[in-house]
């Protein structure tokens, strides 16, 4: 019934500076290193320069060989560097790189804490919904107390007692939908019946008290104590007629409605479906044919 959610690794907008900021700092260390390799070789060579292959050999500036000042030159900018990676920029060796690992790591406790609270909200209503769902599947009331029902465009289910169609289809889908269950119905349907269906419970309500009905037979004072009296059935059936059907909308889960496609004149009517309560999951078109002299369609709804 609940979207799953894709997971991929993220890595927010401060902690993709903070690498940053570390691979910059590794870049310049580097350079520095190799300004200072340069610097030792750059430094031989201009000793080399001026001593053996006697370079300038009679320059000096105030008394004092040229390549010492041009070593002391190359010696500042190289200090100069140095500075600027240590100093200026504020983050300072191994103690700085630390410093970002901290500021990491916390981050990542931080998620991982904040994580964890959600889900200690969320578990609760999580555990409340498997527990209600338990409770709605092993729901000894009926869970499943579905209406079967067949109504015409106004409603009309039924005339002098009796059924206004017959539509063999809808018969057979009756037939294999309740086939093993309760049935519930009103005094008058059962006594459309020309006898008891086969491999089926019968519960008739009705307010009289010494009321006969053959063997097998329950016969209950209530709507209520026939839900009770089909406790065992995981789907208990109501099967009509217009007044049962008038107090089991308020209980049932759902409703399995064949629509018959045209209006008849009837004495027994089925309720309006309110879409605000009854969701349709279902709709299966069937058009008249040799065996079916109105259109109808199978529709399945159930409770929002
Ligand atoms: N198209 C379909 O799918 C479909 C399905 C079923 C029936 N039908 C038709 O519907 C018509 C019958 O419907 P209906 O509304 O006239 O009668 P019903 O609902 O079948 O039965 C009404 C009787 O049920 C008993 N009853 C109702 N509410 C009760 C309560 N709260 N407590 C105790 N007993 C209660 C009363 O029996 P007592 O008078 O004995 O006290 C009442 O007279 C027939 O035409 C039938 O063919 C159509």
């Amino acid at each position: 019934m609940f979207g799953k959610k894709k997971n991929t690794p993220q890595i927010d907008k401060e902690q993709l500076e903070l690498i940053q900021n570390a691979q910059r700092r590794i870049k310049q260390k580097k350079r520095l290193f190799a300004h200072f390799a340069m610097f030792l070789i750059g430094a031989l060579f201009l000793i080399l320069a001026n001593t053996v292959l006697g370079i300038g050999k009679d320059f000096k500036i105030a008394g004092i060989e040229w390549f010492v000042f041009a070593i002391l030159v190359w010696l500042f900018f190289l200090l100069y560097h140095t500075f600027n990676v240590f100093v200026t920029h504020k983050f300072m060796g191994k103690s700085w790189e630390q410093q970002q690992l901290d500021k990491l790591v916390s981050l990542q406790k931080a998620r991982i804490e904040k994580i964890k609270s959600e889900l200690k909200k969320e578990a609760p209503v999580i555990a409340e919904s498997e527990v209600y769902n338990e409770t709605k599947s092993s729901d000894t009331t009926g869970s499943e107390l579905t209406i079967i029902v067949a109504a015409a465009e106004n409603n009309a289910i039924g005339k002098d007692n009796k059924l206004i169609w017959h539509l063999s289809n809808d018969l057979k889908r009756f037939k294999s939908l309740t086939n093993g269950h309760h049935i519930i119905m009103g005094r008058k349907t059962f006594e459309s019946f020309p006898k008891p269906l086969p491999n089926r419970t019968h519960v008739v309500i009705t307010r009289q008290v010494d009321y006969k009905a053959p063997k097998g037979v329950i016969i209950v004072n209530s709507l209520e104590a026939a839900i009770d009296a089909s406790k065992n059935d995981s789907q208990p059936f109501i099967i009509g007629g217009g007044q049962i059907y008038e107090q089991a909308m308020m209980i049932a889960n759902k409703i399995e409605l064949t629509r018959v496609h045209e209006t008849f004149e009837a004495d027994a009517f089925f309720p309006e479906i309110d879409l605000n309560i009854w969701q349709e999951i279902d709709n299966e078109f069937h058009k008249k044919d040799a065996n079916h002299d109105h259109e109808f369609s199978f529709i399945t709804y159930i409770r929002k």
